[in-house]
């Protein structure tokens, strides 16, 4: 039992491009952002964990040794200690106090944040060793699964855990490789719109999606579709071939966005997001109305790509603003920071 104080911080996180291929083992560029999630964990006496989060103005109380579900952000917690103790960990943690200037519901992965602070929160607490990246990962994934009921991959918890200034990551979800690059946007800004009341994964046709994806490589006879091919399609009916027709492009996109920050092209980037975007409108189908607003809005702003940002069915929508170009009301510039870490 620690009678100390740990404090954690993990950022939300922006994806680049690459939707939906986190879970099909494809590929995607995204960066931990500066803004997130701090959890200070601190030890006492009692069977409790007493939980308070500041900026909602709520409180959760359980049995830090036997937690039971719970809806919404206390879902996250308690499926935290719990699939830390389903590893072999103790936390001996009685209270967590949490903060976060990360807005919840603005598509930037808040849930992962939260767990990802609690995590290592508590295994500082303890004086335990934390789990890899991709271990660790996995650990918060099963917390979206189990406890939030979203099906989820790993680029949130990725992004968040490998995140480093200036730099996006390029994630290659079939080999967990994470490579860093350096972003020069030239003066270019990449801003996000929020749409308003995002959906939560679960509640959403995400693992809808994830499932129709699933079908379609089975269908394929292949494991994944990251090996499948646009040749393959005819194989499919036409909703599955229209889903994995945006996995194929969108890894293709990917691929081509990274030439496209190495060579320095914005406009070429600014391209991708929008057929990135149309993919996910009319392939995918993840689009909503008021989604199409926020795009049409900011590319008469001068967005030289807007796209919708994260599972969709709400959300934000990610922008590359033009130098010299306004971004309408309520946009707010995003730009990679240090991943999750361990305070004090
Ligand atoms: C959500 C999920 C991620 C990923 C994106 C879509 O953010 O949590 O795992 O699938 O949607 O790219």
């Amino acid at each position: 039992m620690s009678t100390g104080i740990a404090t954690a911080f993990a950022p939300g996180r922006v994806n680049l491009i690459g939707e939906h291929t986190d879970y099909n083992d494809g590929l995607a560029l995204a960066f931990a952002v500066r803004t997130g999630v701090t959890v200070c964990a601190a030890g006492g006496t009692g069977e409790q964990l007493e939980v308070i989060a500041h900026d909602l103005g709520e409180r959760d109380s359980f049995s830090r040794d036997a937690p039971t579900p719970a809806d919404g952000w206390r879902a996250y917690v308690r499926g935290a200690v719990a699939e830390l103790q389903d590893q072999g960990y103790r936390p001996s943690a009685t209270r967590l106090e949490i903060t976060s200037d990360l807005p919840a519901g603005a598509g930037m992965s808040s849930s992962a944040a939260l767990t990802l602070a609690v995590c290592l929160a508590l295994i500082e607490l303890d004086g335990e060793q934390p789990p890899a990246a991709t271990e660790l990962a996995r650990i918060c994934q099963r917390v979206e699964a189990r406890w939030a009921g979203a099906e989820t991959g790993l680029l949130d918890q990725l992004a968040s855990l490998c995140g480093s200034a200036d730099h996006v990551l390029l994630i290659d979800f079939l080999t967990l490789e994470v490579q860093t690059l350096a972003f020069d946007l030239r003066g270019f800004r990449l801003v996000l719109l929020p749409t308003g009341p995002a959906r939560t994964n679960a509640g959403s046709g995400y693992n809808q999606r994830r499932a129709e994806c699933r079908e379609a490589a089975h269908r394929m006879r292949v494991e994944s579709l990251r090996d499948a091919t646009i040749q393959d399609l005819h194989m499919l009916p036409d909703a599955l071939a229209r889903r994995a027709r945006h996995v194929i492009s969108e890894n293709g996109r990917v691929l081509a966005a990274t030439r496209a920050l190495r060579d320095g092209d914005l406009a070429a980037l600014g391209e991708l997001l929008d057929r990135s975007h149309a993919s996910l409108r009319d392939d995918f189908e993840v689009s909503t109305d008021t989604v199409e607003t926020a795009v049409a809005e900011l590319k008469a702003a001068g967005a030289v790509g807007a796209r919708l940002m994260g599972g969709g069915f709400g959300g934000s929508v990610l922008a590359l603003m033009a130098p010299g170009t306004v971004a309408p009301a309520g946009a707010t510039v995003v730009s990679p920071g240090p991943g999750a870490r361990v305070i004090s």
